[in-house]
């Protein structure tokens, strides 16, 4: 850096960077860092030994995959075991040959908020990153700190978000501390995430799961057997940053499909389901009991004012039997019910039969006025509920369409939320 051109703040940036980077580099410990989604906490893919204290800080199960961070196409491609499926000189959803490829997904794409899963190269990806499986998750984030931290360090990074196992994702390096103080050994603060929900996890290579018995190469050994290759649409295992209606418009992608765990098997022999390992677990919980309030209709079947006056029903029903279970005389200190608006403009008018305790405060938050602000705003709401507001008892969050960010945003809340009350049947 130039002492002429440079700040003293931008030379006391980059020192940050560097001694990240080498810490990353040449030792086995964590590091949290900012990305456009959520922080993460990051050390060398290519180290077991440090992938292996990751899932330690976190406290995250073993069988829960990691995604592999790079700073260029290149360093993607040094993490597959094929490299042509990121798209080397193709343009196209499907490649050569009518495999799938990722390059005109990675063309618009990356780098962002979408992690591809690709085979893994066995020489450089311990199995522990992606807890044996052969595909691993790759992502090229756009933020300048994580780009800049993993040119440095020049390893593939290794992370998850930095959180501690089961709580929400990380927004503010705050956050980080809070779950992680004194497990990791380094934190760059780079603010707010801009996005503040994870990547979008994508599988195009889904067939690529067959098992040993219908290898190629075992079929080869007996050609009596025609196979009639069929292509398997791509599949979208965690809805985030970039949305099914973002994916469907790329070639190749268009027939998309959001996993679920109805979805059939890729392949009728195929002993693994197309799944994303983390989805089993208890995930994005604050410490204060959360409920959901999902609409049972289609929204647009009755008017705003419906609405309003069904969702605000279910919220004074649900307060109601809470007060009625909680005698006033448990409830010694100041406490706080807290409503999270989502896209309603203005406070709920609730209506409870019996007057609340003189030390209850009901209140109303707004997340913002589109599913994006929302999607920004939630994970840290949820960890303000628990440390913002005094002795939360009770927090109701509105649930949101699940068209654009809204898919990705109620697939964290029903994970989030112990309870879902369905308003308006
Ligand atoms: O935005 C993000 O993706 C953030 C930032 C830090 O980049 N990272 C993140 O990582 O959210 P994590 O570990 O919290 O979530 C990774 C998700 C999990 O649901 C995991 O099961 C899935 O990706 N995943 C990772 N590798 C996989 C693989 N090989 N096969 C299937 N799913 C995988
Ligand atoms: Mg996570």
């Amino acid at each position: 850096l130039d002492p002429e051109t440079h700040t003293d703040q931008q030379r006391h940036d980059h020192a940050v960077l560097r001694l990240a980077a080498q810490v990353i580099a040449t030792t086995q410990f964590p590091v949290g860092f900012p990305t456009e989604t959520v922080y993460g906490l990051g050390a060398n893919a290519c180290s077991e030994a440090a992938v292996a204290n990751i899932f330690y800080a976190k406290g995250r199960p073993a069988d829960n995959p990691l995604i592999v961070h790079v700073s260029s196409l290149r360093m993607a491609r040094s993490v597959s075991s094929d490299a042509a499926v990121l798209g080397e000189g193709e343009s196209a959803g499907a490649g050569a040959g009518g495999r799938a490829t990722y390059g005109a997904l990675l063309k618009r794409h990356w780098p962002g908020p979408l992690s591809v899963l690709v085979p893994r190269c066995e020489r450089q990806i311990p199995a522990i990153v992606t807890a044996g499986h052969g595909l691993v998750a790759v992502r090229l984030p756009a933020h300048p700190v994580a780009r800049a931290l993993i040119g440095l360090a020049q390893t593939p990074v290794a992370a998850p978000s930095a959180n501690t196992s089961t709580r929400p994702s990380p927004t503010r390096a705050s956050h980080v501390r809070d779950d992680l103080r004194g497990r990791l050994l380094l934190l760059i603060d780079g603010g707010d995430c801009d996005d503040g929900l994870e990547s979008s996890v994508v599988d195009a290579l889904r067939s690529a799961t067959v098992p040993p018995e219908l290898s190629p190469t075992s079929l080869q050994t007996t050609p009596t057997t025609a196979v009639i290759p069929h292509r398997i649409p791509p599949c979208l295992l965690r809805p985030g940053g970039i949305s099914i209606e973002m994916l469907r418009k790329i070639k190749g992608f268009e027939d998309c499909v959001v996993w679920s765990p109805k979805l059939p098997s890729a392949n009728k022999n195929d002993t693994i389901a197309p799944v994303t390992p983390g989805m089993k677990y208890k995930h994005y919980s604050p410490n204060v009991p959360l409920v959901l309030l999902e609409s049972h209709q289609d929204e647009t079947l009755y008017s705003k004012q419906q609405y309003r006056e069904a969702i605000s029903i279910a919220i004074s029903a649900r307060i109601s039997a809470f007060l009625e279970k909680t005698p006033t005389k448990i409830i010694t200190s100041p406490a706080t019910i807290v409503i999270l608006r989502t896209l309603s403009q203005s406070d709920f008018a609730l209506n409870l039969p019996r007057s609340l305790p003189p030390q209850v405060t009901i209140l109303q938050k707004s997340l913002g006025d589109s599913t994006a602000k929302v999607a920004h705003e939630l994970f840290a709401a949820l960890r303000d509920c628990e440390t913002l507001y005094l002795n939360c008892l009770l927090v109701f969050i509105e649930g949101v369409a699940e068209a654009d960010e809204g898919l990705a945003v109620m697939n964290r809340l029903r994970k989030a939320a112990g309870e879902t009350i369905f308003f308006h049947e």
